[in-house]
C-alpha cells in the first residue's frame, strides 16, 4: 500500500498492510485478527509528522473515526470529545464556532486531533495539554478500552507517555477537551498582539480574530504541506541549563529564550540554525526553509537520505558553533 499521500512530508514508501479505521469498534475486529505483541502496527493521524526512511514492514492503522461530542457543561466550561481521526484545524474552528474557546492560539497546526496528545502540540504560548480532561484509549495490552487522566498523559514539552511508557500500548481513540464559554485572550508570544491588534482594530479581539492572526503569521513562516513537503519544526527547541545561555550569551547577541522551570532556559532551534548560516541549505532533493530555519523542506523530491544527510549535516554545525545538541521532533520510522 503507497503511503506517500499519508505522510506530509512526501517520502516514497509503502505499507506491507493498511488498514483504514472508520469506526473505533473496528479495533474489536482487528484484535481477532492481528496479534500486537508480534505485529509491528502504526496508528497513523495526518502523517504531519513523521519520516519513513524505507518501507513499513508491517500494519499501519490509518485513524478516520469521526465525531465530536458534548459531555458536560458547568461553570462557564464545556467538555467535548473529539474522535481521533478529526481534522485538527477544522476541530479548532469549529469549537470557535461554538462559541468556544482556548485553541485559537493552536489554529492551522496539521494533523488530527488523535496525534495531538501525542507530542503535545504546543504553539503561540498554548500547549494542548492545557485544555485536555482526559484522553480515551485502547489498551493493546489488556484489550480494554481505558481512560488516562491528564496526570497519567504526562505531559511535558513535545512529549507525553504516548512516546514514553505507552507507546506501542495505547491506541488513542478520542480526547476531552474542557473548553471556556468566556474568551480570555493569550497574546504574549512574540509579534501575536500586533497581528491581532490588526485583525480588529479598536474592538475587543474574540476568539476568532486571535485565530484568523495566528493562520496570518503561520502562513507567513511556515510552508502548507499541500504545497510543499515538510513536518513542521524539525527540531525541539533545547532545554540547556541558564550557566550554558550565559557562556552563549559572552559570545553572541540577543540569544532569543523563553525561561523554564529549575534554573533551565529554552533557545530557539531555528535562531541557531540561522546564526550557522544555514537558511536554503540544500543536500539532494532536501533544503532547510528559506523563512524559518526550523523547518525542512521536500524542495525537489527528497529521498530518506538527503533527509538525513541535512539533519546531520544542521546537527553537526549548530553543535560545533554553539556546543548545543539539536534533537529532532518528528517520528523517524525505523
Ligand atoms: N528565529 C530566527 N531564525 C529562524 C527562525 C527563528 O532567528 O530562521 C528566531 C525568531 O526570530 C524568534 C525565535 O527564533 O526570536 C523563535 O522563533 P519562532 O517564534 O518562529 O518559533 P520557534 O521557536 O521557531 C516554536 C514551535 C512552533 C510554533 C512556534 C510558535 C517548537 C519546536 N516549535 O517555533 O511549532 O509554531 O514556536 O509558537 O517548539 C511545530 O512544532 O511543528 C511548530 C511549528
Amino acid at each position: 500500500h503507497d503511503l506517500l499521500p499519508y505522510n506530509t512530508f512526501g517520502l516514497r514508501a509503502r505499507a506491507a498492510r493498511f488498514f483504514e479505521l472508520t469506526d473505533i469498534n473496528q479495533i474489536l475486529e482487528l484484535i481477532t485478527q492481528v496479534d500486537f505483541s508480534s505485529e509491528t502496527t502504526l496508528f497513523l493521524g495526518g502523517g504531519s509528522n513523521i519520516l519513513f526512511m524505507e518501507d513499513y514492514d508491517g500494519l499501519v492503522v490509518h485513524m478516520v473515526n469521526k465525531g465530536i461530542q458534548e459531555v458536560e457543561r458547568s461553570n462557564g466550561k464545556v467538555v467535548l470529545e473529539a474522535q481521533a481521526g478529526e481534522i485538527w484545524h477544522d476541530f479548532v474552528i469549529k469549537t470557535i464556532s461554538m462559541g468556544l474557546s482556548g485553541l485559537e492560539n493552536l489554529s492551522l497546526i496539521p494533523g488530527t486531533v488523535g496525534a495531538a496528545p501525542v507530542q503535545n502540540i504546543g504553539a503561540y504560548g498554548i500547549e494542548v495539554k492545557d485544555f485536555i480532561r482526559y484522553v480515551n484509549c485502547f489498551d493493546l495490552l489488556t484489550h480494554e478500552f481505558v481512560q488516562l487522566s491528564k496526570a497519567e498523559c504526562a505531559f511535558a514539552y513535545r512529549d507525553s507517555v504516548f512516546k514514553q511508557a505507552g507507546k506501542n500500548r495505547y491506541v488513542i481513540v478520542s480526547v476531552a477537551f474542557e473548553l471556556n464559554t468566556q474568551f480570555t485572550p493569550y497574546l504574549q508570544y512574540g509579534d501575536l498582539a500586533k497581528y491581532v491588534a490588526a485583525e480588529c482594530g479598536e474592538r475587543e479581539p474574540n476568539a476568532k480574530d486571535v485565530s484568523n492572526a495566528v493562520c496570518k503569521i503561520r502562513q507567513s513562516k511556515l510552508p502548507d504541506p499541500k504545497e510543499v513537503g515538510n513536518v513542521g519544526s524539525f527540531y525541539k527547541n533545547p532545554i540547556i541549563p541558564a550557566t550554558k545561555l550565559r557562556e552563549l550569551e559572552e559570545k553572541f547577541e540577543n540569544v532569543p529564550y523563553y525561561l523554564q522551570e529549575e534554573g533551565k532556559v529554552k533557545i530557539a532551534a531555528g535562531w541557531l540554525i540561522d546564526q550557522c548560516g544555514l537558511k536554503g541549505k540544500q543536500i539532494g532533493g532536501a533544503a532547510v526553509h528559506e523563512k524559518q530555519a526550523l523547518v525542512i523542506i521536500n524542495k525537489n523530491q527528497a529521498t530518506a537520505a538527503d533527509v538525513r544527510g541535512l539533519s546531520n549535516f544542521i546537527c553537526a554545525d549548530v553543535w560545533m558553533k554553539f556546543g548545543v545538541s539539536l534533537e529532532t521532533e518528528p517520528l523517524w520510522l525505523p
